[in-house]
């Protein structure tokens, strides 16, 4: 069952300084959400930027702890101050590019990360912690994995991945990913403990780190560079604005069943080109400046998500039409330059030349 709705929840949120972690701080802080304390965990990566979260830093419910996911003393003694019931983990490494340079700090992050929290949440919300068969929690407890429709590989041209399509990752991203559900799986399956598992395709809006699809383009665009499309560009993802994820996540922690996983996508599939152009067209910028580079290896051909369980089930469903969503990004990026030449300064420009050239 669920019942998650009757309490005011006191939330620990892991990497909530990045992209969707801080839109959902904004979002459950600005609808007025029911939870009365909300604790952001976030190690502030290069992708982790508190600026993102000036506009409610000072809500008194919400505080800001610098840390590791991994660090379990950490984790424990933040539980044991704040003695949350919900646990929202969206800490990672994010960037499937990163993650074919750099596998290792993508497995430990991901996947250690993940059971670390899973752990300490299980021994702070089992209530005989001392007997190792309990499967008794406190009433209203839950663990919500933030993952990735990455996990289940790549589709042809038919077809679409469903909450019981096989797991079958194809680059280190996805992989750790993929490893990291299958822990939360486990501490379901062995342990009892109330989790959910919700798989979003790729989301765009403010405050994406510009290593990504839309925001690199309009960076690039913006200053006449030129837009480096992998292979033919006739990849197809399925976009879906962050905030409806955020709301989508919500509902899940609502009104979930536990130990269930959620398909989250909004039936909006695109070609890399069909964006690219799309960026374009609103800058007034020529189509000349898109580059074709070498393709990615290991590169997922389609993404699509069946969002059937999810919008049935919990009657969750998108706002946002792409038209309204791209747009609306598109100017977001261009009124917030300062913002974006702040993240793209001195690490991000070494990634930058390593990666591109
Ligand atoms: P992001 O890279 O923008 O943010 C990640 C955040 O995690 C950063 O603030 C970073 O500082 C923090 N972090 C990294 N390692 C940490 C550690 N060891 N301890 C504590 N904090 C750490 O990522 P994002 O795009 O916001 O993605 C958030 C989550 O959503 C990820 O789990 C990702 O797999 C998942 N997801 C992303 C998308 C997408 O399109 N971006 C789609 C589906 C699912
Ligand atoms: P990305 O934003 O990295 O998300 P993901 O790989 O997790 O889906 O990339 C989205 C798509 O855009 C993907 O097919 C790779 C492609 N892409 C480019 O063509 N050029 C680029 O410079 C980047 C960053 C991505």
């Amino acid at each position: 069952g669920s019942g998650g709705g009757r309490y005011m929840k006191r939330i620990l949120i892991t990497g909530g300084a990045g992209f969707i972690g801080s839109n959902f701080i904004r979002y459950i802080i600005k609808s007025q959400k029911n939870f009365e304390l909300l604790v952001n965990l976030d190690l502030l990566t290069y992708a982790g930027n508190l600026e993102n979260l000036q506009s409610i830093e000072s809500d008194s419910r919400y505080m800001f702890a610098k840390g590791d996911v991994r660090d379990r003393t950490l984790v424990e003694k933040l539980f044991e101050t704040y003695d949350f019931d919900t646990v929202v983990h969206f800490a990672a490494e994010s960037h499937v590019d990163r993650s074919i340079i750099e596998p290792e700090l993508f497995l430990t992050t991901n996947i250690v990360g993940t059971q670390t929290l899973l752990d300490v949440a299980k021994r702070h919300w089992n209530l005989s912690p001392k007997d190792k068969y309990s499967q008794e929690y406190r009433a209203g407890v839950r663990y919500l994995q933030v993952s990735t429709d990455e996990v289940y590989g790549a589709l042809g041209t038919a077809g679409f991945f469903t909450e019981t399509t096989p797991l079958s990752p194809n680059s280190p991203y996805s992989a750790s990913k993929a490893g990291a559900d299958m822990i939360v799986r486990a501490y379901y399956e062995t342990y009892g403990l109330p989790v959910n598992i919700t798989r979003c395709s790729n989301n765009y809006g403010p405050y994406q780190f510009p290593e990504k699809l839309i925001p690199l383009m309009v960076h690039h665009a913006q200053r006449n560079v030129a837009l480096p499309v992998y292979g033919d560009g006739m990849q197809i993802r399925d976009w879906l604005h962050v905030s409806d994820h955020c709301s989508a996540i919500w509902t899940v922690l609502e009104s979930g069943r536990v130990g269930e996983v959620y398909n989250v996508g909004g039936n909006n599939e695109r070609t890399n080109i069909e964006i690219v152009k799309c960026i374009l067209r609103e800058l007034g910028r020529p189509e000349s400046l898109i580059e074709h580079v070498k393709d990615r290896p290991g590169h997922d051909r389609r993404y699509a998500i069946d969002n059937t369980k999810i919008t049935t089930q919990l009657g969750w469903k998108p706002f946002y039409t792409f038209e309204v969503g791209i747009h609306e990004t598109i100017q977001w990026y261009l009124n917030h330059q300062t913002w974006v030449e702040r993240v793209t300064s001195g690490a991000y420009r070494k990634y930058c030349q390593e990666m591109y050239g």
